[in-house]
């Protein structure tokens, strides 16, 4: 059954939901699903904007089988090559075989990497380039590595619909709903498009605000990303939280989040006292996260959400606890900076993990601070260990303070 929405009087949804796929990039867990979203413009030329993955090839066909309603497609627009977007290419040409396809050259170059398209039917197109398909025209804008270097928008200059490709994605299947004031965005999807943007997209901070700068000045109505919802109302608030996120900008300030790698209970425990007199002497937004049972992904969308990090942890083979350590150095992968952290160490006989997350918070990180005293627990926390864990709230709350 075909499953189509209108987004505009000529512009059609034609994506599909993928709620079988376990880990989107084979890392990060989507239990809510993902969407694959692509869109057919109907003008004097009929554009579709971006394909599918194959997980939904089926659906996806007979979407645009069913708008086309018997026309030829004229051209097909790829603002990313990523599989998730580009894998049914081929099946796009052998369907309609004197389509167009409109991209950048590095994309042109990635389609033959991946066995997509072929060179006579490509249209190469680089910044500032426009194309009319009647009514719409669209301009062509650069978006290298958001979230991969051959990436672009369109901007349809008559309508101000901007396909951004990756960027204002969100992971979660649509469901039915498609814009996102169909939703209870901030309730229901925040988190998730958080972690879509922090770990797909989160390294390219520079570029993303290089993408924001550009789509600043374009008089931009609605925005149609390639996961998740439509942006058609209320566009600033999304924008503002990509501002956010891409300028490395804790998101809540005063917010805590506590990250504990514990072997036998006595770092949690040391954690939990920590939490507990924080949230007792009036810090409102304090999370705790057991390292060894939080999957990374999560970790690191509150890492950028939060301004204040508190690290909890066990001394492993005289090193730090190996997911913990997962955490951090995925923390540094992804450029995080900015942030004010705390830390708690443990060590029966040699509690190395001390020093090295202090060199971690100063010397890997850019733009962070370690707050001191550090406390150290030595094996099992007890009532003794309650002064230095007092020292370390004191200094997170005084820092929230400023
Ligand atoms: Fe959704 Fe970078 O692909």
């Amino acid at each position: 059954m075909y499953c189509v929405r209108k987004v505009t009087d000529d512009l059609y949804y034609v994506g599909g939901d993928d709620r079988r796929l376990a880990l989107f990039e084979n890392i990060h867990p989507i239990p809510r699903g993902v969407s694959y979203n692509s869109y057919l413009l109907l003008d004097e030329k009929t554009v579709l904007v971006d394909t599918c993955d194959w997980a939904i090839g089926r659906q996806f066909i007979e979407n645009v089988e069913h708008v086309l309603a018997g026309r030829p497609l004229d051209y097909l627009v790829i603002n990313h090559v990523e599989p998730d977007h580009a894998a049914t290419i081929n099946e796009v040409v052998l369907r309609w075989p004197d389509v167009k396809i409109i991209s950048t050259a590095k994309a042109f170059t990635f389609m033959k990497q991946f066995g997509l398209g072929e060179d006579s039917r490509a249209i190469t197109v680089k910044e500032g380039d426009k194309q009319s398909f009647g009514r719409h025209e669209f301009a062509f804008v650069g978006a290298p590595m958001v979230h991969w270097p051959e990436a672009m928008v369109s901007f349809d200059t008559s309508n101000g619909v901007l396909f951004s490709a990756d960027a204002f994605g969100t992971f979660g299947a649509l469901g039915g709903r498609l814009f996102a004031d169909e939703m209870d965005f901030a309730r229901t999807e925040l988190d998730d498009a958080r972690r879509y943007y922090c770990n797909i997209v989160g390294k390219y901070g520079a570029q993303t605000q290089a993408l924001l700068k550009k789509a600043a000045g374009l008089d931009i109505k609605m925005i149609a990303p390639l996961h998740g919802p439509v942006w058609r109302k209320d566009l600033s608030y999304f924008i503002d939280k990509y501002q956010k996120w891409s300028t490395y900008t804790p998101e809540d300030d005063g917010a805590v989040m506590i990250v504990y790698g514990s072997m036998y209970g006595g770092t949690e425990s040391a954690a939990q006292y920590v939490a507990q007199q924080l949230a007792e002497k009036g810090v409102t937004d304090v999370v705790m996260y057991d390292v060894s049972s939080t999957h990374i992904s999560t970790l690191i969308a509150e890492s950028f959400r939060v301004s204040h990090i508190v690290l909890a942890c066990v001394t492993y083979n005289f090193e730090i606890y190996p997911p913990m350590h997962s955490y951090l150095t995925d923390m540094k992968m992804l450029a995080l900076q900015n942030r004010t952290f705390a830390v708690i160490y443990n060590g029966t006989w040699a509690p190395r993990a001390g020093d090295l997350l202090k060199s971690f918070c100063t010397e890997e990180l850019k733009k962070s601070k370690l707050l001191d005293p550090q406390a150290h627990i030595t094996s099992a926390a007890d009532a003794d260990d309650a002064e230095q864990l007092d020292a370390v709230v004191d200094a997170v709350i005084s820092d929230i303070k400023g």
